[in-house]
């Protein structure tokens, strides 16, 4: 397995995916719009084959009223490839990268609070509040 920046010939895949494993979809648009605004920020999972079976879509909050901050847009790791620590492995790629290249002071994201899996990785594992 193996975690690299995500770049725009990804983005056909990192939308498989998100459309396999969430109800918030977005048009290709959105997607090229991170990867041109961001592109240190999105990461892609992939397998031995070079597979991409998960992702994190990121950006900066454009008009913060605060300290500049990050944003995770959407996250996900295909069903077979989960509880391998690739979305920790994801999550701490984006953050990192929000704080070194664009001094980000924190991270924003949503999560319905039915999704006990993100909820689990965000708050138990990555320490969000
Ligand atoms: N139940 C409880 N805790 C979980 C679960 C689960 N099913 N899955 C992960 N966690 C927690 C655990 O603490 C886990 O650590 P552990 O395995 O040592 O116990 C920790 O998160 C790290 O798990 P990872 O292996 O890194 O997580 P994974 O690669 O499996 O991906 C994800 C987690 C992204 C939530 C995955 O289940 C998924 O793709 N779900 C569908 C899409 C989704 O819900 N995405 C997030 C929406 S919110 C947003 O996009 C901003």
């Amino acid at each position: 397995m193996n975690i690299r920046q995500a770049t725009v010939d990804d983005l056909i895949y990192i939308q498989n995916c998100n459309l396999l494993d969430l109800p918030e979809n977005y048009q290709m648009k959105y997607y090229l719009y991170h990867a041109l605004s961001w592109p240190q920020l999105s990461f892609v999972a992939e397998d031995e084959n070079g597979k991409v079976v998960g992702y994190v879509l990121a950006k900066m909050e454009e008009e913060p009223s605060d300290a500049p901050h990050g944003h995770i847009t959407s996250l996900s790791v295909m069903r077979t490839y989960r509880r391998l620590g690739l979305a920790q492995k994801l999550m701490t790629q984006a953050t990192a990268q929000m704080a070194t290249v664009f001094g980000a002071h924190y991270v924003s994201l949503h999560v319905r609070k039915t999704n006990r899996a993100a909820i689990g990785l965000y708050r138990d594992t990555l320490k969000f509040e």
